[in-house]
């Protein structure tokens, strides 16, 4: 077995950093292609649901400077079954509001941008139905919820259980439409070189873009070339293909230039998707002890009409108590919305919101002190799947968090303790997400001169994948980081899945591992160990989940301790200070890894406080798309974050014993908040985010 311990573990800066802080690295946007570069701006439509009766581009058209103007008239025919929100340009039909129903294409970003507004549309409308309710009549159970995962879960007699329970709690939460907003706007610069595509482009992985590329172009595989060396930020909407790769590759061919695409910051509130908007039932069943006997999670949550998003909102309620009796249910409407997609945690994040707030109003109904009663609840095996767990340290996240946040003497009681106007509260929550690992192939050659050349088609999002992935490869091959030159980002490279459900450096990682060790048994079967003097290639990989994913439960673990300040007369929310303490297995990168932390609990405490996408009911559209009135945490919401972890390699999960860390620091974490908010004020906020407003509503002031 190969040792990883040199790098792994080291706080190594980011190989990738200098060269980002001093401009020089290229984006999908500032790729120089060698040749002046036409611009597209899009023309969207101002109704959810209806058809387009008339469009005249005629005074785009006659603009100086505009090469084209592409609508579904005249815009090249996309080939295959393209899903979802692909066929771009395809049909008058409109099916949700901001959809592309024109593009312009011209010398100039201002040009093309002008000329948006010199194409007349006209729509033959119906009313928009974009309203989310539980009573709904049209709610359905789809046949699975995204990653695989069954609809609903029944395990024993829930119904029998709530009723004869000691202690009950029942209550419904709420989570409201999210928009994906990394720093980078969705980009893509297209060029065709006869009947091959390239593409430079902001994605989560290259492999993932061409295929469906392949397919609406009626291409073969390798006469389309991805890549994306640099991306700047991505939480699960560049995971996707979306209408902005299709719509660069349709008017580069129509121009016969390269072609580039950038969003605006408001189309990225239609034309990327979005965490759908959920209504979560949620009720336990206790015995006087604090004894789960019955936990019940029903969800309610919101699709579009041309695909279908089954979000696994309760997913994480099978994993993370103890109960003889179980029940998880997942119900979709479908409206007449952009598709939802996946934005971090997509699934954990909503669904913890609810189950960690219903296990702090369980621990106020039975005068047990919220830690305590998790640890009571502690399952000793997967309690859905009845499998031992690879690794789970829950319990050890718990109390060492306690131990570092000062929880010991904490009065349970609420609104009891005030400085000045301030009231003052902390909470808890657990955090969790599942480890994975997807297929990957890697390619490792080394010269007579021992300079290694790694290759896989990974992607750094900003995680720091550039230098982790280094790290374990400079590990693997037992030599330095600078004999090591790492290839990612491009889909010439040997294929791999994409950064998602944090299964990245598992993926890579592995793969890049498995490639190294083979490489290093031949150098030393074949040669003696030495170098030959031209060199070797080897091509390996990993085949996807770990062997023991069958016959074990695999999880990251988390907890989140936080203080909250609730202003007395205005009802501002601060959160000063926080505590988390995360079980992710080996940690590769003592710098990188806090980053990913830091900003999913970030991330978490922008949820429980600020981020609401607001759909008109009457119109039909996100009122508040852009990020003025869209507000996110910023760094002055940010307070003292203590962040720590378990040193537990999980031996089971992969061949570095990481669990995947880029999505566990958000799970949870809104419910840390709303617990320490209930803490502050005695105000159970179930409907997020907790804004000054909603502390006057509960007071009974509006
Ligand atoms: Mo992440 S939502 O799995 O891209």
């Amino acid at each position: 077995m190969t040792t990883i311990d040199r790098l792994v573990g080291a706080g190594v800066d980011r190989i990738d950093g200098p060269a980002k802080v001093r401009g020089t690295a290229a984006y999908a946007y500032e790729q120089d292609p060698g040749e002046p570069i036409a611009h597209l701006a899009v023309v969207q439509s101002t109704v959810n649901r209806g058809r387009i009766t008339r469009l005249d581009p005629s005074r785009a058209e006659a603009m100086t400077g505009v090469l084209a103007v592409l609508t579904p008239a005249n815009a090249p025919r996309l080939a295959g079954d393209l899903a979802s929100d692909l066929p771009v340009l395809q049909s008058p039909e409109v099916h949700y509001q901001g959809q592309v129903v024109a593009a312009v294409v011209a010398e100039t970003s201002e040009i093309a941008k002008a000329a948006v507004g010199g194409v007349v549309v006209e729509y033959a409308a119906e009313v928009p139905d974009v309203v989310l309710s539980a009573d709904r009549d049209d709610l359905y159970a789809p046949e699975k919820v995204m990653a695989g995962f069954d609809t609903d879960s029944v395990i024993g007699d829930v119904d029998g259980a709530l009723a004869a329970a000691a202690v009950t709690v029942d209550a419904t939460y709420e989570t409201p439409a999210q928009h994906n907003n990394p720093i980078e706007m969705h980009a893509s610069m297209a060029r065709w070189d006869g009947d091959s595509l390239t593409l430079w482009d902001a994605n989560q992985g290259p492999h993932t873009i061409v295929s469906d590329l392949v397919k609406g172009f009626a291409l073969e595989p390798g006469q389309v070339r991805v890549i994306s060396p640099y991306v700047g930020g991505a939480f699960g909407s560049k995971a996707f293909t979306h209408p902005n790769q299709m719509l660069a590759a349709m008017a580069a061919r129509v121009v016969g230039r390269t072609v580039v695409f950038e969003l605006t910051r408001q189309q990225m509130f239609s034309l990327v998707g979005h965490r759908t908007p959920t209504i979560q039932r949620i009720r336990l069943g206790a015995d006087p002890e604090g004894r789960l006997t019955a936990i019940s999670h029903e969800v309610v949550e919101h699709t579009s009409k041309i695909s279908e998003f089954a979000e696994q909102t309760a997913t994480a309620t099978r994993v993370l108590y103890a109960a003889a009796n179980r029940r998880t249910t997942h119900r979709l409407a479908r409206l007449d919305v952009p598709p939802p997609t996946i934005m971090r945690a997509p699934g954990e994040t909503p669904g913890m919101f609810a189950l960690e707030s219903a296990m702090d109003e369980l621990a106020v109904a039975l005068g047990i002190d919220p830690v305590e009663l998790r640890i009571r609840n502690e399952p000793a095996e997967d309690p859905e799947r009845h499998v031992p767990w690879s690794s789970r340290h829950l319990v050890e996240c718990l109390r060492t968090g306690a131990e570092r946040f000062g929880w010991a003497g904490r009065d349970p009681r609420p609104r009891m303790r005030t400085e000045g106007r301030w009231l003052v509260g902390t909470g808890v929550a657990a955090a969790t997400y599942p480890t994975r690992r997807r297929k990957a192939d890697c390619r490792i050659s080394v010269d007579g001169r021992g300079r290694y050349v790694v290759e896989i088609d990974g992607s750094d999002i900003g995680t720091g994948a550039w230098t982790t992935l280094s790290q374990i490869a400079a590990d693997a091959l037992g030599v330095g980081l600078d004999a090591v030159e790492l290839r990612i980002g491009d889909s010439r490279l040997p294929r791999a899945g994409g950064a998602g459900g944090s299964t990245g450096l598992a993926s890579w990682g592995s793969a890049v591992v498995l490639t190294a060790r083979d490489l290093r048994r031949r150098l030393e079967e074949q040669y003696g160990g030495q170098l030959p003097a031209d060199g070797l290639v080897v091509d390996g990989g990993v085949g996807g989940e770990s062997p023991h994913a069958k016959t074990h439960s695999m999880h990251a673990f988390g907890a989140h301790f936080v203080e909250v300040r609730v202003d007395r007369d205005t009802g501002e929310v601060r959160v000063p200070r926080a505590t988390s303490v995360y079980d992710g297995g080996t940690i590769v990168n003592a710098k990188t890894a806090r980053s990913q932390f830091l900003g999913g609990f970030s991330m978490g405490i922008s949820m429980a406080l600020h981020e609401e996408s607001q759909i008109d009911a009457r119109l039909g559209h996100y009122v508040n798309h852009d990020l003025a009135e869209y507000h996110i945490a910023t760094n002055a919401d940010i307070g003292e974050l203590d962040i720590s972890w378990l040193d537990e390699p999980d031996e089971l999960a992969n061949e570095i014993g990481l669990k995947g860390i880029g999505e566990i620091g958000i799970t949870g974490a809104a419910a840390a908040v709303a617990n320490a908010y209930w803490h502050a004020t005695g105000l159970r906020i179930r409907d997020l985010p907790i804004t000054p407003g909603k502390y006057f509503r509960e007071l009974g002031l509006t």
